[in-house]
């Protein structure tokens, strides 16, 4: 069969990839940024996962840019042009979560399964077989998550005719953008100018749905004060840790949208973070739900979040959240299991012994990523581990204490 196509050349080729990984990485900002701001709950946690499918996608990317000749890091993530980068813009500034998600899963996504689809189409082969593995594992991802996309779009628009007919007007919309700058295919001699960051306001509390109780008074609120030696305080604990998780979704999936600049292994961190919050978000209810509990049956509190988000320094963030909140909640997770041991309660010794392990692994990220940051910043270091326990002096919620074996290890 005679081929009328040209096969692709690799310059060609890197090309093509560095603005596939360029997009990877501005969605896994969207809904990074997002995240804390959607109140739809299932949502969060695929947020939560995808983030981390996508920063792979983008890393796998990113390994086979200088195989390719194009081995240094500016040609790593290409922005196909000024009116791509617009678009972008337009599409964080969004605030509903319909015309996200109609952006994401109808425009974004789909245009880009259309051009990894194209590539395919004309990639050399077996010459470009290693190229050619890794886009058909992302497309059949990406095609996941837009059937996944489209089920939230139809259930989140209900009956809803006005909504419905917003979010396709919003999605032609994108689309004349995405033809009129060329999408990913714009023309390759022209790099973009043009760039935006993602910026955020002072933050009181994350998002949440219409089930949940925000008890306003940190200083009165004392879910943490409950022994898992009882049913009923078993329900409050599990209820409690639910709403921490979600905020360790949102919390992680923020830094990735505000500090695009961090290092590319931190940020991996960060979203495989999010990642493991939202699976024990899912299961902490699900074990909520078996032992006869439901999401807002308790008020909630969100002392932690003010104290983390408005920090300007990611690593205070991380100082407070990842070295001290996730070490408390390590040492009570560990006194659970042992108690539900006692019991028999072999169910919730099983979810909570991967919880365990997976916090054990975010209070590491902690350790690290400040050692390694800091290394050649004393004075940093000593503000951000200063950071936590100045905090924990002056206001102590129930149950939340300041860690001294932190800067032990640190000093
Ligand atoms: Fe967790
Ligand atoms: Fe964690």
């Amino acid at each position: 069969m005679e081929e009328s196509k040209e096969k692709m050349r690799v310059k060609e080729g890197a090309t093509r990839l560095s603005k596939y990984r360029y997009l990877e990485i501005q969605i896994v900002e969207l809904m990074g940024g997002w995240v804390e701001s959607i109140p739809e709950a299932e949502v969060k946690v695929s947020f939560g996962r995808q983030m981390y499918q996508d920063i792979v996608h983008a890393d796998v990317i990113g390994k086979r840019l200088p195989e390719l000749k194009a081995r240094q890091e500016r040609y790593h993530a290409t922005a196909p042009s000024d009116g791509f980068v617009a678009m972008l813009e337009k599409i964080w500034h969004q605030k509903s979560t319909v015309h996200r998600l109609t952006a994401l899963y109808r425009v974004l996504k789909p245009g880009l399964v259309s051009a990894l689809t194209d590539h395919l189409s004309f990639i050399a082969l077996p010459e470009d077989e290693p190229t050619e593995r890794i886009l058909r594992s992302i497309i059949e991802a990406e095609r996941d998550d837009i059937e996944w996309g489209g089920k939230i779009i139809t259930k989140l628009i209900h009956n809803d005719t006005a909504l419905l007919r917003e979010s396709e007007a919003w999605e032609k919309e994108l689309q004349s953008l995405w033809d009129a700058c060329g999408g990913l295919n714009a023309d390759s001699n022209k790099t973009a100018t043009y760039s935006f960051k993602k910026k955020f306001d002072y933050s009181k509390q994350p998002a949440r749905d219409a089930r949940w109780i925000i008890a306003d008074d940190s200083t009165a609120y004392s879910e943490k004060n409950w022994s898992f030696d009882t049913a009923e305080g078993k329900l409050h604990l599990l209820h409690d840790l639910l709403n921490s998780e979600y905020i360790t979704v949102e919390r992680t999936g923020r830094i990735l949208a505000e500090f695009p600049d961090l290092p590319w292994a931190m940020r991996i961190d960060m979203a495989r973070q999010s990642w493991d919050e939202a699976r024990h978000a899912e299961i902490i209810q699900r074990r909520l739900e078996e032992l006869g509990g439901y999401v807002g049956m308790y008020p909630v509190n969100f002392w932690g979040w003010e104290v983390d988000v408005n920090r300007p320094d990611p690593l205070e963030r991380l100082a407070l959240s990842n070295m001290t909140f996730e070490r408390e909640s390590s040492k009570h997770v560990r006194d659970w299991i042992a108690k539900a041991k006692k019991q028999g309660d072999n169910a919730s010794v099983q979810l909570l012994e991967y919880i365990l392990a997976d916090e054990v692994t975010h209070v590491q990220y902690g350790l690290h990523w400040v050692d390694e940051l800091t290394k050649n910043d004393p004075d940093r270091r000593k503000k951000v581990l200063a950071y936590p326990k100045n905090l924990l002096a002056e206001e102590h919620p129930v149950g939340v204490r300041f860690d001294e074996t932190i800067n032990k290890r640190s000093d």
